[in-house]
């Protein structure tokens, strides 16, 4: 696991925003490469909007297109519909689809509002399945520890399917709503076997209100009461955080040192690409 931390919230998304475009090919990188199509897996909540800002400022600059994306998101509430301001559709509008040059027949989110749930949900997974599986996914983490809305007990073999949301999750989610109790108690939501098929992952936190479930996701044991602990299982993730949320880690100086070393070896790399020796 790759472990980044970064001083503030803004850094985070700043960092997280350039590196998952030249991650999946949308903005050159220092190689110069770019890729065909690519299929992303997208959050909501709080903590993506920056890093989407930043996928938009890209845009706007006129250096990335999204025609050549393919979007499918975590996870929608049961009972909200597209329309509803506090869907996930509607977030998705609102701090992406509408700013980018995005074709919405390529956006994807599971339908919350499906007579037969478990229907859509099947049908999603074989959605991601035809447009070749997921490339890039961003995750964000739930304070106790979920990925997507898979709660503590989750299969970690889990596929799309339908959750019962904690009270944790409920509570965490009602500054959104008028009140606790209009907080939607279900979720459709891609399962934890359906994250870890994922070529890569970039998971984002920040906050001090985070602390715990990174501590518990990168330094304790793999298990399904803290649901992102299975990262640690998967060949390809990353981790960026803020310092608030770093700060129950036992290990942050190794942390920093590997990204520092990191950094270092891309660098031979690269003068080795160019024929310049690294001093
Ligand atoms: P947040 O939600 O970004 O609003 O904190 C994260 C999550 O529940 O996955």
């Amino acid at each position: 696991m790759r472990v980044v931390i970064l001083d503030s919230a803004a850094e985070m998304a700043r960092v997280a925003g350039k590196e998952s475009l030249e991650r999946c090919g949308l903005l050159a990188n220092r190689h110069g490469k770019r890729l065909g199509r690519v299929v992303l897996g997208l959050a909501t909540g709080g903590t993506p909007v920056g890093l989407y800002r930043q996928w938009i400022e890209h845009f706007r600059a006129g250096e990335i297109s999204f025609q050549s994306v393919t979007t499918f998101n975590l996870d929608e509430y049961v009972g909200l519909s597209s329309s509803d301001p506090r869907s996930y559709h509607a977030y998705m509008q609102e701090h992406l689809f509408d700013h980018i040059d995005i074709a919405r027949e390529n956006t994807h989110l599971p339908d919350g509002c499906a007579e037969d749930l478990n229907e859509a949900a099947a049908s999603y997974e074989w959605q991601i399945e035809e447009a070749g599986g997921i490339d890039y996914q961003i995750l964000g983490i739930g304070s106790d520890g979920h990925i997507g809305f898979n709660e503590i007990g989750s299969s970690l073999a889990s596929r799309t399917r339908v959750k019962t949301l904690t009270r944790q999750t409920r509570s965490d989610n009602a500054r959104y709503f008028d009140s606790m109790d209009q907080v939607p108690t279900m979720a459709i939501t891609m399962g934890i076997g359906t994250i870890m098929s994922a070529r890569s992952i970039l998971l984002i936190a920040s906050g001090e209100s985070k602390s715990r479930a990174i501590r518990d996701a990168i330094e304790g044991p793999v298990t399904s009461m803290v649901p992102a602990s299975v990262l640690q299982l998967h060949p390809d993730v990353t981790i960026m955080i803020d310092e608030e949320a770093s700060r129950l880690l036992a290990h942050c100086d190794y942390y920093r040192e590997s990204e520092a070393n990191r950094v270092r070896l891309k660098s031979v790399s690269l003068g080795v690409t160019q024929g310049r020796e690294f001093p």
